[in-house]
């Protein structure tokens, strides 16, 4: 199976999973192949960093410039099949990667797996270092955001899961900066 990314191709096979970038035509192809090694170098530095912080991502390797060789995680996304009782896990991992100064960058819930027993966030194609508490509320922002119009339903415990493995340090930093982007989303 195949998937067409607005800037990557995700091909699910058998045992892995190959996330290519390929060309694009409307750039210069000098510009084009740095843009695109670039990219691919920079997820698989997130990733590792990631990994080495004990956040559970899937392991990943490079195949060449432009293509990243990951971990086939057996599981579901969290948008393909819910699970509110996961999102405790995924507070825990959200933590851990804002503690080791990374933000994810597109938390939704496409990016996050869950096997049935761990969750695995995927897909750092725009995660970034950052250790600012305004960065790591962003990343909460479209997390609720999606969250809310996406599983309406599971909506509140969904959320309440999410916030109960924070740390009180970490929840008093970011969920005061997190309602205030939301009042600033409020009057905007
Ligand atoms: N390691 C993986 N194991 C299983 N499925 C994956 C894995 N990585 C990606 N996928 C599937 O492919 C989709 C697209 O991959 P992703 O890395 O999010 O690419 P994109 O940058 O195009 O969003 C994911 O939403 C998920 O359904
Ligand atoms: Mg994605």
């Amino acid at each position: 199976m195949k998937l067409q990314g607005a800037e990557a191709t995700v091909e699910i096979k058998e045992d892995k999973v190959i996330k290519e970038r390929p060309r694009k035509n409307y750039r210069h192809p000098k510009l084009d192949q740095r843009i695109r090694k670039q990219r691919t170098n920079a997820e698989l530095n997130n990733i590792r960093k990631a990994l080495r912080n004990g956040i559970n991502v899937p392991q990943t390797g490079q195949k060449n410039d432009y293509i990243l060789e990951i971990q086939k995680i057996e599981g579901e996304t969290l948008e393909e099949n819910f699970r509110p009782e996961a999102m405790k896990q995924v507070g825990e991992n959200v933590e851990k990667l804002h503690e080791a100064g990374l933000i994810h960058g597109d938390l939704t819930t496409k990016n996050i797996m869950f096997d049935g027993e761990k969750i695995y966030l995927i897909d750092f194609g725009l995660s970034k270092d950052s250790k600012k508490t305004e960065d790591h509320a962003v990343d909460l922002h479209l997390l609720k955001q999606i969250l809310d119009s996406s599983h309406p339903e599971h909506f509140k415990q969904a959320w309440n899961n999410f916030l109960s493995s924070y740390t009180p340090e970490f929840q008093d930093k970011v969920l005061k900066r997190l309602e205030e982007i939301e009042e600033r989303g409020r009057y905007k």
